[in-house]
C-alpha cells in the first residue's frame, strides 16, 4: 500500500517584488506525481537548484504546494482534522544535512533525542532515559554520551544523534535532505548502513534526497530525478536507472565515472547483482 502519495503538485516561491505587476512566483515545481510504499526507499536525485529540498518541505507539510495534494495514508496533510494532523507530524520525520545546525548547541544528547518524546510522550524522567540510552545504542553511540554536548561529537555521531532524535517517535516515513552529503566516506557508508539496517528493523520508509548516485543507489528502493522542478524520470528499481538512456540521468553517471574511474565499471557489476 502506498505510505505516501504526491499528486499533481506544483509550487513558486513569491519574489516580494516592488513591482507588483511583475510575475511574482518563481516555478519550483511543476506538476509532479509520485509515491512512497511502505517500507521502501525512493531516491531522489537532481542537480542543484532542482526543486529537491522544496520537495521535501512539501511533503514535511512546512511548505504548502500552490497546486495538487500531498496524502499520507490517504490523508491530505494540509487539510485532514487536527489530530489526524497531529499523528502525521509523528509519522513524518526529518534528517537534514548539517548535523550541526540542526541541534541546539546548549543541549546535551539526552535532551536532543529526548525533546520529541517530552513533547509526544507521557514517560517518567527514568522510563524516558532508559528509551533514550536504548535509541543511542541503536544507532552506534552509548550511555556515555548522554551527557555530551554537540561540540563533543564528531560530524559522524553527531548525524547519528539526530537520526536516532529521528526513530524516537518510531515514525513511519523519513525524509533525509542530503543527510549523508558532508560526511567522509568512511562515515556516509556507515551511516548508510544504520539507515539500512533501521529501515528493515522498523519498516521504515525514506524519502532519501541527494544528488549523489552512488548513495541513492546504496539505499534506494525506486529513483526519481528532478530536473528544474520537473520529475523527467521515475525508476521503480536502481537497475533501471542504470540502463537510462534519458540525456540527464546519461550526464548524472558520465559525471561520477568521470570523477571516479574506477566506477567505470559499475553498470556492468551491478546488473549483476
Ligand atoms: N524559501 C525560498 N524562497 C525563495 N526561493 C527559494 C526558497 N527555497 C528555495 N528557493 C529556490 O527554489 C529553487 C529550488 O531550491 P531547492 O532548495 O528546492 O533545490 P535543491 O534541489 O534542494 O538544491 P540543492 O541540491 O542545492 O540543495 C532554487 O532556485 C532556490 O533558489
Ligand atoms: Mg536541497
Amino acid at each position: 500500500m502506498s505510505l505516501l502519495q504526491i499528486k499533481e503538485v506544483s509550487h513558486g516561491y513569491n519574489s516580494n517584488t516592488f513591482f507588483k505587476w511583475k510575475d511574482r512566483s518563481k516555478k519550483v515545481l511543476t506538476n509532479i506525481s509520485l509515491t512512497i510504499d511502505e517500507g521502501t526507499c525512493l531516491g531522489l536525485l537532481g542537480t542543484s537548484g532542482a526543486g529537491k529540498s522544496t520537495l521535501g518541505k512539501v511533503i514535511l507539510g512546512l511548505e504548502r504546494p500552490q497546486q495538487g495534494q500531498v496524502l499520507f495514508q490517504g490523508h491530505d496533510i494540509y487539510t485532514a482534522d487536527k489530530l489526524i494532523r497531529q499523528k502525521i507530524r509523528r509519522d513524518l520525520q526529518v534528517v537534514f544535512q548539517d548535523s550541526y545546525s540542526s541541534v541546539n548547541p546548549r543541549m546535551t544528547a539526552e535532551s536532543i533525542i529526548g525533546e520529541p518524546l517530552e513533547n509526544y510522550e507521557k514517560l517518567t524522567i527514568a522510563e524516558q532515559r532508559r528509551t533514550v540510552i536504548e535509541l543511542l545504542e541503536r544507532v552506534g553511540l552509548s550511555e556515555k554520551d548522554l551527557k555530551k554536548y554537540p561540540h563533543q561529537f564528531s560530524g559522524g555521531q553527531l548525524q547519528r544523534i539526530n537520526i536516532a532524535r529521528a526513530i524516537s517517535l518510531k515514525p513511519k516515513l523519513i525524509v533525509l535532505d542530503e543527510s549523508v552529503s558532508s560526511l567522509d566516506m568512511v562515515n556516509q557508508t556507515l551511516i548508510l548502513e544504520l539507515l539500512s539496517e533501521l529501515k528493515k528493523d522498523f519498516s521504515l520508509s525514506y524519502l532519501f534526497i541527494t544528488h549523489d548516485i552512488k548513495a541513492a543507489y546504496t539505499i534506494a528502493d525506486t529513483i526519481g530525478v528532478l530536473e528544474k522542478g520537473e520529475l523527467i524520470e521515475f525508476y521503480d528499481s536502481k537497475n533501471q536507472f542504470f540502463s537510462s538512456e534519458h540525456p540527464v540521468v546519461k550526464q548524472m553517471r558520465g559525471s561520477i565515472l568521470a570523477e571516479h574511474p574506477r566506477f567505470r565499471s559499475l553498470p556492468t557489476r551491478i546488473s549483476k547483482t
